[in-house]
């Protein structure tokens, strides 16, 4: 047996397009490809995977990561030939199965954009080579697989094709509840262009629906011809005793059925058998195959006359990859260019987390779709570069899921500012919740300068849910699940200013302790998986992170009072009870509690005005207090120049960290030094301590550099889910990009480029090291012990990735609207001509930007000397580029900046 070596990527353009070889000798590749409709799914090297619009609607059997070595029923493309040979053009048969890892596999290679996927496999013996073009319009729910194949042989051959989809057809849910009774309910029809698949009805804890959906597969010849016959179920498709890697009806000729046909309660396939083809050498044969559902027969008729034209296959297929193109409209010129392109892949993550929530990729196999909370606010982040029309009415709009308790909805639904009250009464709090919003608020107003925004006008969410989780009762809901007020012996909505919000998220958060005079862990915060600590965990980690919002809350405060000449805002009165005094654990607890009564029903209808600067006072010493007391009881000390600070404190109120000379018996966690490097409670001479310790306990370069945590060798069942998962693994202590990337943030944001630097770049080298990480372009949740990339695609991480890209790296970042830039690249990071450069949309204008470091200098001993824009110099502020919104607003849509540093 021969072991051929799996390939390598190598981008192909300067896109982010890239081609492997040798793609099937790699376990759990997939690849997203999706519309803008509502279709997505993902295909294999051999083109398994699946097809769906929604949780109830799956075209194709759900996968999950196992599922994609185990099922072998995948989009086939079978082809008979006159030899009575058979030949997969996916690569998924018995024989090819057989021959792997041996000198008669297929030469084979993936290349792949954003949102196609071509497979292309040849066989020297077959005499053949096959290309399958995958992809969904940008506007139509259909998954489009175009397959040619050509006679590489010197002689003629005659080949007879036999599509083979098999559809599922109905929801997620079915797959293993009521699997096969479900398939009782399908109807199947065959049409001269198809399979048509309609369930009589669909069923499950939620009721008896019928059902109106149409599932289906069609194909075309080049010539719009419709296939000549059908195996429409897998009984007649795979045979007695056959399956889909040796369906009888292909190896054995089976007679296969007419279009006119109908067949009740069976499992589907889409099986289309195309009339003979005979192919002189060289010569190519096109066939297209269509998946997809659709709401009535119209849609399919509209579709199916389409696309048997294959000049509009084509036509589809390049406007489908020039829409994703352009999209992603952040360009990173640097010395690596295979960063660059993997930059392309950072910038495309957040778009494929709008279109897939956080779930429907095979590893992402838990949720029902939609998005939580936090990846709502996280995901603007990098919208704001990238799609930022759309950004003011979604901050707008989501804010509206804040409660008056200062917690929020956890059920979002489609569209904007659709929240859902959890009709079973599951109250969870994350404690992290309130900490985000503030963070996207922040950026998205230095990007525009609309301080305006702080005064809009939103309601608040009600449900069953009061007293932050505490507390259930059905009589404080109402039918529009909005916060009421008492006016004039009426009840109305009520609205409150944005910063009103912000306020209430902030403020009750900062009072809601535990012991250590700490904020309480409730549910869990950022980490999801630190679930079971409920009663007296704290998060100290998002301690550190509130007091640093409490600070930014102060300082956005006084830039809004001065620049629209506001000195005070009319809050609910409700909300006075929470600038009262409150110091000790027992005061902040009894404070939280009396303001939370005043808020479990309708609100008294009154207002008072609050003046602005006494309130960033407030805020302020509020932020400076929780700061030092912070700094004095969580710092850890450890040894040789080390130091840290603790994260937690387990339900058993033990803190979670420690020191040990012993250094397997020291616990070490990342999430707290990110949060109190970005909230500006660790000094500078900490945060030295800090990056030392994360060195030495937390570093390992090849699987992409700072763990989440140590190895705590233990199953802390007073902490959370966490510690059950293996060491390495998920939340427990893999490399988990997210948090990592935001190590990096941190770091930059306090002027440490080096060692931020040294947290992004290592992340870089692992995802784009395909023999470790087995993944395609981008950045993967996190890396398992052994450095495999795990959970692509998703992950809040490449927003993060992005924003510390273009806002500290390149330093080209919003002020008050004006567009600033002071660059902390590397030395290293200068191309040989010692330039480096980025491309962006910046108030709607198109800002190309390059960054001159002539004598290759270091940062932090470099400031910018000199600047032109669109050949002109302009003046600078103490080393800083800042080009004023008057100006920006009179530029054309093109502009180059170009920036010289010394
Ligand atoms: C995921 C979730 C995120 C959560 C994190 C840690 O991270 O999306 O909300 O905070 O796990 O539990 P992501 O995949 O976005 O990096």
């Amino acid at each position: 047996m021969i072991m051929k070596n799996i390939g390598k990527i190598e981008f192909i353009d300067n896109k982010g397009s890239f081609k492997v070889e040798k793609p099937e000798n790699t376990s759990y590749l997939y690849y997203p490809i999706a519309g803008e409709k509502g279709l997505k799914g993902c295909v294999t090297p051999k083109l398994g995977g699946d097809l769906m619009v929604d949780q109830e609607t799956f075209i194709l059997e759900p996968v999950s990561v196992e599922n994609l070595h185990n099922n072998r029923n995948t989009r086939n493309f079978w082809l008979c030939m006159d030899d009575g040979k058979v030949w997969s053009a996916t690569g998924s048969s018995a024989e090819q199965e057989n021959n792997k890892f041996t000198d008669k596999q297929d030469d084979s290679l993936v290349t792949a954009g954003f949102m196609w996927h071509k497979a292309i496999r040849s066989n020297n013996e077959a005499g053949l080579t096959a290309e399958v073009t995958s992809f969904v319009p940008v506007n139509t729910n259909v998954e489009i697989m175009s397959v040619t194949i050509r006679n590489d042989s010197p002689k003629a051959k005659t080949i007879v094709p036999v599509a083979a989809i098999p559809i599922f057809g109905r929801s997620a849910d079915n797959l293993r509840d009521h699997r096969n009774v479900t398939s009782m309910l399908h109807r199947i029809s065959i049409i001269p262009e198809g399979i048509l698949v309609k369930p009589t009805m669909s069923f499950d804890e939620k009721g008896h629906r019928v059902n109106h959906k149409t599932y289906y597969v069609l194909g075309f010849d080049e010539n719009g011809h419709e296939p000549e016959s059908f195996y429409p179920t897998v009984e007649a498709f795979i045979g007695e005793g056959g399956s889909f890697l040796k369906p009888r009806s292909v190896y054995c000729q089976k007679p296969s059925f007419k279009a006119g046909t109908e067949i009740a309660g069976m499992e589907a396939v889409g099986g289309l058998r195309f009339e003979k083809c005979v192919l002189t050498p060289g010569q190519e044969a096109t066939y297209t195959v269509l998946i997809g559902v659709a709401d009535n027969n119209e849609e399919i008729e509209d579709i199916s006359k389409l696309y048997r034209d294959n000049k509009n296959v084509e036509k589809e297929l390049t406007y489908t990859r020039d829409y994703w193109r352009n999209k992603v409209n952040v360009n990173f010129h640097t010395q690596d260019k295979a960063f660059d392109q993997f930059m392309q892949w950072i910038a495309f993550q957040p778009l494929l987390r709008r279109v897939y929530g956080c779930s429907f990729l095979p590893y992402h196999d838990y949720g029902r779709g939609g998005r939580g909370w936090r990846d709502l606010w996280q995901d603007c982040l990098s919208l704001l570069f990238m799609e930022p029309g759309e950004v003011r009415n979604m901050i707008v709009a989501n804010f509206g899921g804040v409660r008056m308790d200062g917690t929020n909805a956890t059920i979002i639904g489609e569209g904007l500012g659709n929240f859902i009250a959890d009709r079973n009464g599951i109250a969870r709090v994350w404690m992290d919740h309130a900490f985000w919003p503030l963070r996207t608020l922040l950026l998205y107003i230095e990007q525009s300068g609309d301080y305006d925004i702080l005064i809009e006008q939103v309601p608040y969410f009600k449900d069953s849910i009061v007293h932050r989780g505490n507390l259930i009762d059905k009589k404080f809901e109402n039918a529009e699940n909005k916060q009421l007020v008492n006016s004039d012996n009426k009840e109305m909505v009520y609205e409150g200013t944005i910063l009103e919000h912000l306020l209430i998220q902030n403020l009750t958060s900062y009072y809601e302790v535990g012991e250590h005079n700490v904020l309480r862990l409730r549910g869990a915060d950022w980490n999801d998986a630190l679930d079971m600590a409920n009663e007296n965990g704290e998060s100290v980690a998002f301690s550190y992170a509130y007091a640093g919002n409490l600070r930014e809350l102060a300082k956005l405060i006084r830039k809004f009072s001065a620049r629209c000449k506001v000195n005070a805002i009319f809050v609910a009165s409700e909300i006075a009870a929470l600038l009262d005094h409150a110091q000790t654990t027992e005061e902040k607890t009894r404070l939280l509690a009396a303001y939370m009564k005043t808020v479990e029903g309708n609100l008294c209808g009154e207002q008072i005005a609050i003046e602005l600067s006494e309130l960033a006072n407030k805020l302020e010493s509020l932020a400076e207090s929780f700061t030092e007391h912070l700094k004095n009881q969580e710092w850890i000390k450890g040894s040789r120049g080390t130091g840290w600070f603790n994260s937690y404190y387990d339900n058993s109120k033990r803190a979670v960290e420690r020191y040990d000379e012993d250094d397997e018996k020291t616990r070490m966690m990342l999430t707290g030094q990110v949060f109190a490097i970005m909230g500006d409670v660790a000094s500078d001479d900490q945060i030295k301590k800090i990056t030392k310790a994360a060195d030495k306990y937390l570093y390992k370069e090849s699987i992409g550099g700072y763990r989440l945590n140590t190895d705590f060798h233990e199953f802390k069942t007073d902490m959370g889910r966490m510690f059950g998962f293996a060491y390495g693994e998920k939340e427990n202590g893999a490399v988990f990009s997210h948090m990592a990337v935001m190590y990096g943030n941190a770091l930059y944001g306090r002027g440490f480029a080096k060692e931020g630097f040294k947290a992004l770049n290592t992340l870089y080298q692992a995802s784009m090291n395909y023999a470790t990480s087995h993944i395609y372009p981008g950045i993967p949740e996190y890396f398992s012990a052994d450095g495999r990339g795990k959970y692509p695609y998703l992950t809040g991480a490449a927003s993060w990735y992005l924003l510390t890209m273009i806002t500290e790296v390149f330093g080209v970042r919003g002020q008050a609207g004006n567009l600033s830039i002071e660059p902390a690249l590397l030395a290293s990071q200068f191309d040989k001509e010692g330039r480096a450069g980025i491309s962006l949309n910046f108030a709607g204008k198109r800002f190309d930007i390059t960054i001159e470091n002539p004598e290759n200098l270091e940062a932090g001993t470099y400031k910018i000397k000199a600047a032109s824009l669109n050949g002109s110099g302009i003046g600078l502020e103490e080393g800083r580029l800042v080009i004023p919104r008057e100006i920006i607003d009179k530029l054309g849509s093109q502009n180059e900046v170009i920036v010289r540093v010394e």
